[in-house]
Formats: structure tokens, sequence, C-alpha cells
């Protein structure tokens, strides 16, 4: 039986997979992967509000290829952190974070598509969904074109090292960390932002730095599905009916978060033994905690599978997390895709997606379609 936990995108159809997995076994014990499997939201929200849920260890292995800024990096991300070096990784996450100016997407919109033939077709995903949320946080920031060349031009390299590295890539891992850590060092002694939080010691300037460049990852992968997704809704016939007004754009933007959640997953490790309902989940056994399956409960969401931006509790969808390990950004983010539907709806009213058929990428936990051609007359 298909429990969901290693969906291939290409192949499944996970709603139909999560929709049975509600209905039949919302905790699902999965021999195979060794791991619980979180479906219904009860659950899931359950375990991410438990402290005793940890975000799991991160692998480097001792033997790797990887260097120190990478190790430093990884170790004070607020993302792969658990209790008080957590709740320190997070604080230094929130200040910087305050440092950011909001920036006019559409001018930005503009400036990516300033050189794209509105009658010819483009690939959405490398033009704006690769780009776009970055350039908002580097342009908040103020960081020179320059650095947000390098910066957008590098990232792809730099996430991967939120995932188990291959060795024939750490040498340029390496390369592309050291620049980000020299790009985010420079800017926090410029903005004076540990001097003014009043922080001298070495280890809590490593934390803004470090966080800074935590920033720039967590934009990339969910960020960039996200405004695919959004897009593709907002050109439906159906589902983009009446976008008239900024608030029916987030409407629509919150609604697709719920129904064609970006991130479909995320993984905790019993640090205790947790009781859900009537199962134990033991201490040091992995859950994997489906938020986009909760997403689909219809306890919780009458009828679960009709986009219906109208619903009254669509934002208690589960996709930005939860708890104190949840997303920092999320305003920014429903900000970032709804302006960016709407500067494109009303700029180019003919604007299509000739593409019938989708091919997304092989990662576990976000769904992101990898080629999304989009005309814009
Ligand atoms: C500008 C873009 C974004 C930034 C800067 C950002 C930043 C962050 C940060 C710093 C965290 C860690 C919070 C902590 O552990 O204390 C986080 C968590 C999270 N973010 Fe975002 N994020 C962005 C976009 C998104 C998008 C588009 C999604 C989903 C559609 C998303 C989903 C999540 C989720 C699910 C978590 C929690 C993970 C967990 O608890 O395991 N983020 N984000």
């Amino acid at each position: 039986m298909h429990t969901g936990i290693t969906l291939n995108w290409d192949r499944d159809d996970p709603k139909a997979v999560y929709s049975r997995q509600l209905s039949e076994y919302p905790l699902y014990w999965d021999k195979d992967a060794n791991s619980w499997v979180a479906y219904s939201y009860k659950y899931c929200n359950a375990i991410l509000s438990n402290p005793d849920a940890h975000i799991p260890e991160p692998v480097i292995t001792t033997d790797s290829l990887l260097n120190e800024k990478v190790r430093l990096l990884v170790g004070n991300f607020a993302r792969l952190s658990n209790g008080d070096r957590h709740t320190e990784a997070r604080n230094a996450a929130m200040m910087v974070y305050k440092y950011m100016q909001s920036v006019s997407v559409p001018q930005l919109m503009e400036t990516l598509l300033k050189d794209i033939n509105p009658n010819s077709g483009f690939n959405y995903v490398e033009v704006i969904g690769k780009k776009l949320p970055v350039l908002v946080i580097l342009k908040g920031f103020g960081f020179s074109d320059h650095e947000c060349k390098y910066v957008t031009q590098h990232i792809a390299t730099l996430v991967k090292i939120m995932t188990s590295v291959k060795d024939e890539d750490t040498t340029a891992i390496n390369a592309v960390v050291d620049e980000f850590y020299a790009i985010s060092e420079r800017y926090i002694i410029a903005n004076r932002l540990a001097i003014d939080h009043n922080l001298t010691t070495e280890n809590c300037i490593q934390q803004f730095i470090c966080n800074l460049v935590g920033l720039f990852i967590q934009s990339y992968d969910a960020g960039r599905a996200l405004l695919c997704n959004t897009l593709l809704n907002t050109l439906d016939p159906d589902r983009g009916q009446g976008l008239n007004t900024p608030g029916s754009y987030r409407n629509l933007v919150i609604e697709t978060l719920r129904l064609d959640a970006p991130v479909h997953n995320t993984r905790r490790i019993a640090v205790n033994d947790i009781l859900m309902g009537d199962q134990v989940i033991k201490a040091s056994q992995k859950i994997l905690i489906t938020i986009a399956a909760a997403n689909l409960d219809p306890r919780v969401f009458k009828n679960p599978l009709l986009f219906d931006p109208s619903r009254s509790n669509n934002a208690e969808h589960l996709t930005f997390g939860l708890g104190e390990h949840a997303c920092l950004a999320k305003h920014l983010m429903i900000d970032i895709a709804a302006e960016a539907c709407s500067y494109l709806k009303n700029k180019y009213p003919h604007i299509s997606i000739p593409q019938q058929e989708f091919k997304y990428e092989p990662q576990a936990n976000v769904r992101m379609i990898r080629e999304l051609m989009v005309k814009l007359s």
C-alpha cells in the first residue's frame, strides 16, 4: 500500500493518497521507512506543537570534505536547531529580519522581465521563481547590484547544504559558502546590527551572519514553488475568477497554500515518548508530518478538495508550519506571490500558460514544478 512517505511527484497523485490515509490511518507506522507518518490536522498540529518532537540533527559526517563555514552555518540555522539553541538562533533570525525594508515587487518584476519578448514563451521558474523571493530579501536589506547578482547566480549551490551533499559538489559548495558568509558578515558589520543589539561575543555575531544566510536559503525552494502554484491558479479560468483587488489576490494565495501546498512535509524525531490518541511514539522514533495532508482534513476544512478562496478558515492551513518553528516570512511570502500575480494579470491581460503537463523536481518535501512556460501575449 502507498503511504505517501516517498511520493513520486511525476507519477503519484498526492491528494488521492492523503485523502485515503486521512480517513484510514491519520497516524501511521510505516515499517519500511521506519517512521511514523502523521496525516490528520489534529496529529500534525499536535506534533508540531510538541516540545518533545525535535528537528532531526543535520547530517554532516565527520569525514565530510565540507569546510568549517558550512558546519558553522548549519549549526546556527534556526530552521535546524532545537531547544535553547533554537531560541537564540530564532531571535537572531528575527532581529536580522526586522532590518529588512519593504521593496516594490512590481518594480523587481519589471526588471526581471525586461529582456523577455512578450510574443515568445519563457520559463517562469528560471526567470521569476528562482530570483524574485531572494531579490526581495536582498534589496530589502540594501545589498548592492553586484552582491545581488552573485547571490542569485549561486544560491542553487548554497541550498545543497540543507540536503545530503554529494562528494563531487563539495568544492563548489565550500567556495560559495565562504563567499555568502563574507557578504553577510560585511552587511552585519557595516550596519552595526550586532552593536545595535549590544551583542559583543563572537558567537552572537556569528549567529546573526548565519541566520542572514539562512533567510536566503529558506526563500529559494518553497518561494519558487509558491510563485508557480499561485500563477497556475490565477490563470485558471475557474479558480482565477473575480481577481480585482489586492485582497482577492491574497485570498487566492492563501487558498493555494492550503490546497496546492508547496511544502508537503517536515520531519521530527521524538526525544521522549509522545502519546498520540491511543498510540505511543517512542523516544528516538522518526516522524514525518504531512502538512499538505492536514490541509485536506475534512474535519477542519469543509469540502477540502474544492478550491474556495472565500472559505472562512483557509488561513488555518499548516503550510508555513506551526509553533516555535513556524515560518518567519509567511506574510512577506503571501504579499510577494499576490503582488507578482496581480502585476502580471494587469500588465499582460492575455498572459497564458501553453503547457498542459508538468514535471516536478525530485525533492522529497517540496513539490516544485521544474519548468513553467508562460506567454505574456
Ligand atoms: C522569503 C521567503 C522565506 C523565508 C525568508 C523563510 C524563512 C523561514 C525561517 C527562518 C524558518 C525557520 C524558523 C524557525 O525554525 O524558527 C522557516 C520555517 C519554515 N518555513 Fe519559511 N521562509 C520563506 C518562505 C517559505 C515558504 C514559501 C514556505 C511554504 C510555502 C515556507 C514554509 C516554512 C515551513 C513549513 C517552516 C517550518 C519548518 C518546520 O517546522 O519544520 N517558508 N522559514
